[in-house]
This record gives structure tokens, C-alpha cells and sequence, in this order.
């Protein structure tokens, strides 16, 4: 399905791996020129490598902690060299940090949460928030502990939850300028297939990538272009509230 995204310049942050690479790859395969994002530069690079010379020309790497202001400005930077303006971001790095599910995990822990799932998704909004053409569209990534209890850490919960009231709050600022805001709260994903079965949503078994890759990539096309200040659960049924 064609979702009228070629030629499109769209920042993914967090595309070396799980949802973020299955989002790089379709919107690459819909023509999109795209960033290939991470901390890892020998991981970027093997991706890039494997990647068909007709892609890979639409390819930006980009290796940088998003936690850090200076490489959030690097980035900014890039941007402005190599493409210009941009058409969309999918803000959506992070992800949830061992040993941080207990009770009492103390400032310095709920901060390096906070840090890797809620300021590097301000940090990169606010570098970049000068480059979106009109009609662009921002996407991060929440998740439905954000929303619900769930057994996952408080504070992964809670900067998730920030999340979704920053982007809730932000797309009353940036409407002014034709930009939509949204965040997406995905429930399980299998990124590893470590663990396949899961029996906590309706469907008892955790997303693919690729089910959230397909239906991001229309999150960001003409398609939705009514769609502003929400956040979209897609969970396989897991959350119990309306
Ligand atoms: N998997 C799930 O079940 C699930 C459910 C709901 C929400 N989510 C959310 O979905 C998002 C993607 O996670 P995923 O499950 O796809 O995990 P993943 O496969 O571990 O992907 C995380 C990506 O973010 C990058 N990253 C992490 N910290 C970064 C930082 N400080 N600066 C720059 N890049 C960073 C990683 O690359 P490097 O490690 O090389 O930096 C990787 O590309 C996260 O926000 C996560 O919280 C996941």
C-alpha cells in the first residue's frame, strides 16, 4: 500500500533495533529517506551494509546518546546539513533499564529512566523543533504502563506517562505551525523473540515489530491528517481501561 511517503524525510531515532528498525525498514520500502539511529556505530554500520544500494542513498546514520544535549545538538546539526528541513520524527528511543522494579530505586535510577525514555525525547524535540515542514507530523514512543498499572518499574510508568502528557500538551503549541503530535502506547513486543507467548492481552501472544512498523509508518501519512493530541494503544487487547 503506497502511503504517499516518498521522497519524505523522516527522523526515527532508536532504529537499530525492535520497533524502531521495523519502522526504518517500511518506511524505506515506501521511498521515505530515513535516519538510521543508536549509540552502537559498528551496530548502524552492519545494518546500513546489508542494506540495497537503492535504499541505502535514503539512509542517514546517525551514532549519538539522545540523552545528551551537545549530541542532540550534533544531530540537529546533521540535519540541517544533509537534508534541510523534515517531514516527521518518531521520537523513540528509550526503553526500560535492569534492575530499576523495586520499591525504593533511589533518585539517581528513577533520574537515568526519566533521562533515557522522557528528556531524550524533549531534548530531541526541542533540537529539531525548528526544521518540520508544514503539515509534518511527531510520533513518540509511550507505552500502555504509561497508562495502566502494570508490573514493569514505577519509574519506567511514569516517564512513559510523561511522555504522553508532553505530547498531549505540545500539540496545542504546535498546531500554530501545522505540525501534529501524537504518542503511541504499545503493549508487549516480541523485539527478541525471547519470549514469545504471552498471556497478558486478548490476542496471548506479544506484537511483532513488523505489526507496528506497517501501522506507524500510516501514523505519519496523509492518511492521519486529522489525528493530533492523542496517544494510540495498540496492545493485543492488554489494557482493561476504555
Ligand atoms: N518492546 C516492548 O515490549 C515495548 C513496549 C512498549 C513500549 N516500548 C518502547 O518502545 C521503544 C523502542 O524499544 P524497543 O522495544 O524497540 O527496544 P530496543 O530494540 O532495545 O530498541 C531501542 C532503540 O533505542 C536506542 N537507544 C536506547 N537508548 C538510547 C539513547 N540513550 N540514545 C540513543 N539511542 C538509544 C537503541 O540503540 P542503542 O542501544 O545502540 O543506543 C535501539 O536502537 C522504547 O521507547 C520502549 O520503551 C517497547
Amino acid at each position: 500500500m503506497d502511503m504517499g511517503l516518498g521522497n519524505k524525510k523522516i527522523i526515527v531515532t532508536g532504529s537499530s533495533s525492535g520497533i524502531g528498525y521495523s519502522v526504518f525498514k517500511e518506511l524505506l520500502s515506501q521511498g521515505a529517506f530515513v535516519t538510521l539511529m543508536g549509540r552502537n556505530r559498528s551496530k548502524l554500520d552492519d545494518i546500513y551494509k546489508n542494506h540495497p544500494s537503492n535504499e541505502k542513498e535514503r539512509i542517514l546514520i546517525f551514532d549519538g546518546d539522545l540523552t545528551s544535549k551537545n549530541e542532540v545538538e550534533r544531530l540537529s546539526t546533521t540535519i540541517s546539513n544533509e537534508w534541510g528541513a523534515i517531514d516527521g520524527l518518531f521520537a523513540n528511543a528509550g526503553g526500560g533499564i535492569p534492575n530499576t522494579r523495586g520499591l525504593t530505586i533511589g533518585e539517581d535510577a528513577w533520574r537515568e529512566v526519566f533521562r533515557k525514555n522522557f528528556f531524550s525525547t524533549v531534548l530531541t524535540v526541542e533540537a529539531l523543533i525548528d526544521k518540520f515542514n508544514h503539515g509534518s507530523s511527531i510520533l513518540m514512543t509511550a507505552s500502555i504502563a504509561g497508562k495502566e498499572r502494570t508490573n514493569l518499574s514505577l519509574a519506567y510508568g511514569s516517564a512513559k506517562a510523561a511522555v504522553i502528557s508532553y505530547a498531549k500538551n505540545l500539540s496545542q503549541h504546535l498546531i500554530k505551525k501545522g505540525l501534529r503530535v501524537n504518542s503511541i502506547s504499545p503493549g508487549a513486543v516480541d523485539i527478541r523473540s525471547e519470549n514469545p507467548s504471552y498471556e497478558q492481552n486478548l490476542m496471548k501472544r506479544a506484537a511483532r515489530p513488523d505489526e507496528l512498523g506497517k501501522f506507524i509508518c500510516f501514523l505519519f501519512s496523509e492518511n492521519c491528517s486529522f489525528m493530533t493530541g492523542t496517544n494510540i494503544v495498540v496492545d493485543g487487547g492488554e489494557t482493561k481501561s476504555f
